[in-house]
């Protein structure tokens, strides 16, 4: 099975991308320290245990003495007790650290996505980048919670149990770490398939949430179409494959804890047989100095040792992928936070405190994708207070025209000035305050309806939201509704008409009270109430200040001062309605063939 890209290995620790974790640590350090002594000193405790009883039966029960086997015993009670404790602070300590530094990085990478620009949007898709937010830190928090950051403690822990070992008799040892080896191999074999395993268990529960996504969202349509029986047996085909995935993982999984137990009992057995035969050699005799002594003590202390050295050198494996999950998405992670496409914003961005509106385009060029240039040497000006209308058939660039002087994207030629001043040389948030936009997507979040008004200017108050959407007759509507302004939208509104959402995407803008209005008309169709209250709407906004409006109902814009028509990415003609109708050009055309759509329809 291949592993797709995102999957690949690299090396488990890579000081770089150590390095840049760190500062989302360095704040909660004194979490991990606290942790990390805690882990080194329930280390000291846990490998104090079995040469405590070792001590117990050499020394005493063997010795038949029993003076101080009361205190062997309570001192083994309390060193257990100590560890446990010990552990205990150590994973709080270290999930504490962790998980606030996650929380950090979390944070980073949120406000970072702020940052981008639009045109990162446009070329990344939305799912990488909420995996970014989502699954790859998700893989962090595993390196917290499966304990990678005791990797050090159980090394620690392995090379301080061979020293003891070797200590106690080397021979022994010897003999027994011929398992080692073979435990390493079958570990290190069934690691590979468990990691394969897991692999393909994502991208399977990858593949079923997005199917699930999509049907969920389609519903209506499913239902429509009578779709019902064919997306179940689909979704039934990508679940069967999830569950055998996920039995593959555990199949794998079960095998290697199988493996591991017996390889364990089977070291037991291998010192009981070896060393028990050394023992018994040596009971009765008394060794002569030098010579070496197996006692029942050692022995005890073998098994109880080797016992310990299993379970870390077992889970060494799982730590190291774990390791390397991690160090695959912090990479990941790491080159999205260093995604530079952001707005270049002068050293002294100019903060107007007002503008009259005086808006030039000068031989604008752009594109969005270099080679398919999508405006071509654009040339308009407006004058401060006037209203104009852009017209022109579906991907003619109108809205494009708008995101350029909202800056969402930079020109490719030529300049656009507001008020004299190249748009390059304001603060974007300035002028995104100045010059206020109402999208041809509208876009309302969870909350209620007045939380969606007051959107651009949180500071208003309620009487001031509720004036500015009653200036579009948004109260008729809204009276409808039984909670009024405080009804609840739905996430992008979608308990919401499409009018409705557009008049509230109008009284959002309106709140706001930008000196320069730019309105690019929803292409929806609405009932022709709500297109009466719409078109009311738009001239309510665009009066008394510099406006342009994008319309599709050119009946909505029938008075504006000045209308520029586009075609292929230029302007064809501009003038006032009587004079396009009466030059009986494309505008003409427009107009009749929506006339002509209007009787039909
Ligand atoms: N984000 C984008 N990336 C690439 N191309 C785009 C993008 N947005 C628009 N375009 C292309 O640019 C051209 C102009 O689009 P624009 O949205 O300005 O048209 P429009 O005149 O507003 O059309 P409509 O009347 O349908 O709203 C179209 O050919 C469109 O395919
Ligand atoms: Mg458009």
């Amino acid at each position: 099975m291949s592993e797709s890209a995102d999957e690949r290995k690299g090396p488990a620790v890579d000081p770089r991308i150590l390095r840049r974790l760190w500062p989302f640590l360095r704040p909660h350090q004194r979490w991990v320290w606290l942790g990390f002594s805690c882990l080194m000193l329930g280390l000291g405790c846990r490998l104090a245990g079995p040469f405590l009883v070792k001590i117990a039966i050499d020394d005493h029960l063997a010795a038949g003495e029993p003076d101080g086997y009361g205190w062997i015993v309570g001192a083994f009670l309390a060193l257990a007790v100590i560890e446990a404790l010990l552990r205990r602070v150590q994973q709080v300590a270290v999930d504490t650290g962790g998980q606030s530094a996650l929380l950090d990085l979390r944070l980073a990478i949120f406000r970072h996505l702020q940052r981008l620009s639009t045109r990162y949007f446009d070329r990344t898709p939305t799912g990488k980048l909420i995996g970014r937010v989502t699954t790859d830190v998700e893989a962090l928090n595993e390196m917290f919670s499966t304990g990678v950051v005791t990797i050090l403690g159980d090394l620690v822990f392995l090379v301080a149990t061979l020293a003891i070992l070797f200590g106690l008799d080397w021979q022994l040892t010897l003999v027994t770490l011929t398992v080692v080896p073979v435990l390493l191999a079958i570990t290190m074999f069934i690691r590979i398939r468990v990691r394969s395993a897991y692999v393909t268990m994502r991208s399977k529960l990858s593949e079923m949430n997005a199917y699930l996504h999509e049907q969920v969202n389609g519903m209506p349509v499913v239902q429509m179409f009578n779709r019902q029986q064919a997306t179940r047996d689909g979704y039934g085909e990508i679940n069967a494959g999830v569950r055998g995935a996920q039995l593959g993982t555990v199949y794998w999984e079960t095998l290697l804890s199988t493996f591991v137990e017996l390889l364990s009992s089977f070291t037991v057995a291998l010192i009981l047989w070896y060393g028990g035969g050394e023992v018994a050699a040596s009971m009765g005799a008394t060794p002569s100095p030098g010579e070496r002594a197996l006692t029942l003590g050692v022995l005890f202390a073998f098994v109880d040792y080797m016992q310990k050295f299993f379970q870390p050198l077992n889970e060494l494996s799982l730590k190291y992928t774990v390791l390397q999950n991690a160090m695959t998405a912090s990479r990941r992670i790491f080159s999205l936070l260093d995604e530079d496409d952001v707005l270049p914003v002068p050293a002294t961005p100019h903060r107007p405190d007002e503008v009259r509106g005086q808006i030039s385009f000068e031989q604008v060029g752009f594109a969005y994708k270099e080679g398919t240039p999508v405006l071509h040497e654009i040339d308009f000006q407006v004058a401060p207070g006037e209203r104009v209308a852009l017209v022109g058939a579906t991907g003619a660039g109108k809205s494009t025209v708008l995101k350029l002087l909202t800056r969402l994207y930079d020109v490719s030629a030529g300049r656009i000035t507001l008020d004299g001043v190249d748009l390059h040389d304001f603060d974007p948030k300035a002028l995104r305050q100045r010059v206020g936009m109402v999208p041809q997507d509208v876009f309302l979040f969870e909350g209620t309806i007045l939380d969606n008004i007051r959107l651009g200017k949180p500071e208003v108050s309620d009487a001031d939201a509720i004036a500015a959407a009653t200036r579009l007759h948004l109260d008729r509507l809204v009276e409808r509704f039984p909670g009024g302004w405080n009804e609840p939208v739905r996430e992008r509104g979608r308990n919401l008409s499409a009018g409705e959402k557009q008049l509230i995407s109008f009284a959002r803008v309106l709140a706001a009270a930008p000196e320069v209005l730019v309105l690019d008309e929803a292409t929806s169709n609405v009932d022709s109430h709500t297109e009466h209250l719409l078109q009311e709407a738009v001239h309510e906004v665009m009066q008394g200040r510099t406006s342009i409006a994008i319309a599709h109902r050119l009946s909505t814009v029938r008075d504006v001062d000045r209308i520029l028509v586009f075609q292929k990415g230029r302007i064809v003609e501009q003038g006032s309605h009587e004079q396009l109708m009466a030059a009986a050009g494309v505008y003409a055309d427009l107009v009749k063939l929506q006339e002509g759509l209007v009787d039909t329809g």
